[in-house]
């Protein structure tokens, strides 16, 4: 019998929550809240359209291939950026340009992994984390977190085998929204230095971080490449995520690994989507920041109407960046109520199992609401809806 890769993983969960929504009409009353995906739904700001429609017109490099690793110019840009916002150093030749975060994640664990090997993901996990693994023949490791939602290198530690690659982190974190400390991730760092594993960051989330300053000091050591990979997203901070950029920031010897995996999947990043994001880099500064409150104010009307929902049961665990992430009061599966709450609150989000495997209690009461599309008003309509669901 043979297994082939794409069968070893579950379909697509927001598609499958897509289809939750076939057949069932909203009242105009009650139109459909969407807190599904972390995705912004508006395009870039005018002048970044008027940007990436100049460059289609005026730059015919744009329409070819480029290099595997990235325009140099933007693998300098991040280099330059990360260097001052994160201290320590990091050079252009420690930066890749890939077609999205994803992609970063499955190129990372590519340069890392061989079939049977084994990489600890904290649960609940981005689910594509898990499905990357899963067809690559890689087991992944759950690690529990403790109730403030932040795993613990402690735990981690007895977690660690001779097939250990490494572990993956998302900070801010998706689905749970909690930035972790510095101190965490310093722990995560010295413990996968230890066993001579790579700790990978995804810090898709960081230009919507709360806290001022760098949210970690990783970089600030000489020797970060030996084992942190870190990955970013130009998805969200310029709401480019049909144009498919992100990054992978390593070592100069790991993205000689991956420049295989790069050049046989897409060849070159996209040439539009990159130009855009160095533009962005550049002008974009100023209404980035806006962006980043807007979100923090977004934020805080989870936490300033959360009240309404304490007071029928539910608990709220985590809340951060794009995402806050629920405890249900109903006695049964989020995979259940999920359905049910399109069709009576229409509402439409991700039910705590898509984030974990089956045999790991506590997706069953949990759920996530992506709140970045939904304005404080609709924060408190939402949360309404919720408060008057009696199952
Ligand atoms: C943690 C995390 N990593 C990666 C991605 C994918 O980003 P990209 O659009 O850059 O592939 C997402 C998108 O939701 C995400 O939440």
């Amino acid at each position: 019998m043979t297994h082939p890769r794409t069968s070893q993983t579950f379909a697509p969960p927001v598609m499958e929550a897509r289809r939750w929504l076939d057949g069932v009409t909203h009242p105009a009353d009650r139109p459909l809240l969407n807190v599904s995906q972390a995705a912004p739904v508006d395009p870039p700001p005018p002048a970044m359209c008027d940007a990436m429609a100049d460059i289609i017109r005026n730059d015919p490099a744009v329409h070819l291939y480029g290099p595997v690793l990235g325009m140099p110019a933007l693998r300098a840009a991040v280099a330059q950026q990360w260097t001052v916002s994160y201290g320590g150093t990091v050079t252009a030749d420690q930066v890749a340009i890939t077609s999205g975060c994803n992609q970063a994640f499955a190129a990372a664990i590519a340069s890392l992994c061989a079939e049977g090997d084994e990489v600890i993901l904290p649960v609940p996990y981005y689910f594509n984390h898990r499905m990357w693994l899963d067809m690559s023949g890689v087991h992944t490791v759950p690690l529990g977190v403790g109730p403030d939602m932040v795993p613990r290198a402690e735990d981690a530690a007895a977690l660690i085998t001779p097939r250990t690659r490494a572990i993956a982190l998302v900070s801010p974190n998706n689905p749970c929204g909690v930035e972790y400390p510095a101190g965490t991730l310093h722990a995560f760092a010295d413990l996968a230095r230890t066993h001579g594993v790579a700790l990978i960051v995804d810090e898709t989330y960081r230009d919507f971080d709360s806290r001022s300053g760098a949210p970690h000091d990783l970089f600030t050591d000489p020797h970060w490449d030996d084992t942190l990979i870190q990955l970013y997203s130009f998805s969200k901070a310029y709401r480019l995520t049909g144009h498919r950029v992100g990054a992978v920031i390593a070592s100069t010897a790991r993205l000689a690994e991956i420049e295989k995996f790069l050049d046989t999947v897409t060849i070159c990043p996209n040439q539009l989507g990159q130009r855009a994001a160095l533009w962005g880099m550049q002008n974009l500064g100023d209404w980035l920041a806006d962006q980043r409150q807007e979100i923090l104010a977004r934020r805080a009307a989870i936490t300033d109407n959360f009240p309404t929902l304490a007071a029928q049961g539910w608990k709220l665990l985590g809340c951060g960046a794009y995402f806050a992430y629920l405890q249900h009061p109903f006695g049964i599966s989020s995979a259940d109520l999920a359905p049910i709450l399109v069709q009576q609150a229409g509402v439409l989000l991700l039910p705590g199992t898509m984030f974990m495997p089956d045999d790991v209690a506590g997706g069953a009461s949990q759920l996530r609401i992506a709140f970045a599309n939904v304005d404080a008003s609709d924060i408190a309509v939402l949360f309404d809806r919720l408060a008057k669901l009696h199952l």
